[in-house]
């Protein structure tokens, strides 16, 4: 088909091999250290007939009319798509496209990491260390919570991902509550996961971790009042979406003690980071690293280039999304 195909940042070497492929000119954003300016997003999609993005682009009404109708295809480079208008595309016939499936494990890792991270304190502690601060072992020095004596993990929204969590989290002998469409079927009974209500997972868990996506529905589903449902003793761990949570909420949270301590690998405004957040000790914080496993970075890129191919081709997309 006439036309390029623009790529709002480069992929792995894997992806881009296979970009290299196509049979159809490729057009990369040139800085690979920064996203483009929305300037230069409109400035590159004109004539395009397919668009990889990344989650840092806004893909919009204005942002497909800029593209022109001879558009076909917007591969995201992630499993949320958030980023995308995705009902504007479908009424101009754009098909859209994620990564779901590749990257459940790494993002499931990173999840745990993070939920041990800060129910462990390791962070803290090791900056603790690298002050040079005159120690030795105590009784009660960095004590945190005991995840593998029975604690209770709250997954919200049980889907690819958060079963991956609830597998991690039965290793540990966690109990597992979770909200969401999988959690009432068999692989989450195989898993002893018991399926709950928001309120009931808040207030019994010891840890709530969020893995589902960000809709309107779910934008600051936790809020101040959700938030004070929870145990004191509680840690909250994102790797979804910012704005699921309300960041000030948790701020003041974090700072009264209305929750213990929070870990976070997605921020409300990225790439910014609230000031509060930075402040706290009770916190771990991490630049949407969720997916960022080499394997699973290059095969997040290979599938939304298989995408592109496959639509470009006339052949279904792989992993299609609706609105
Ligand atoms: C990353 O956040 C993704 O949605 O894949
Ligand atoms: C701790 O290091 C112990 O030996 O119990």
């Amino acid at each position: 088909p006439a036309g390029h195909v623009y790529v709002s940042r480069a992929l792995t070497d894997a992806a881009m091999r296979r970009l290299a492929e196509l049979d159809v000119p490729v057009v990369v954003h040139p800085d690979p250290d920064r996203p483009p300016t929305r300037a230069e997003l409109l400035a590159g999609v004109p004539g395009a007939v397919a668009v990889v993005a990344l989650l840092t682009e806004r893909i919009d009404a204005e942002l497909l009319d800029a593209a022109g109708d001879q558009l076909r295809v917007v591969a995201n480079v992630a499993v949320g798509f958030d980023n995308v208008d995705v009902a504007e595309a479908a009424r101009r016939g754009v098909v859209v496209t994620n990564t779901p499936g590749v990257l459940d494990e790494a993002t499931a890792d990173l999840a745990f990491g993070l939920v041990l991270a800060v129910a462990r304190r390791i962070v803290e502690a090791d900056r603790f260390l690298r002050t040079g601060a005159p120690w030795s072992w105590a009784p009660t020095m960095f004590t945190g919570l005991d995840v593998s004596a029975g604690a209770t993990l709250g997954i919200v929204g049980l889907g690819r991902i958060g079963t991956a969590v609830a597998r991690r989290a039965r290793a540990f002998r966690m109990r597992v509550l979770a909200t969401g469409r999988r959690a009432h079927g068999p692989e989450a009974a195989a898993l002893g996961v018991r399926p709950s209500t928001m309120d009931e997972l808040l207030e019994r868990s010891d840890v709530v971790s969020l893995h589902c996506p960000l809709t309107p529905d779910t934008h600051h589903l936790i809020d101040g009042a959700a938030l004070a449902r929870m145990r004191r003793t509680a840690i909250l761990v994102n790797t979804a979406r910012g704005p699921v949570v309300d960041e000030a909420a948790l701020v003041e949270a974090l700072r009264d003690g209305v929750i213990a301590g929070a870990g976070l690998d997605v921020f409300e405004d990225e790439p910014e980071v609230h000031p509060g957040l930075l402040e706290l000790d009770n916190v771990v914080l991490v630049p949407h690293i969720g997916s960022a496993g080499l394997a699973t970075r290059d095969a997040m890129g290979v599938l939304a280039v298989d995408n592109v191919a496959a639509v470009l081709s006339g052949r279904a997309p792989l992993t299609p999304v609706t609105a």
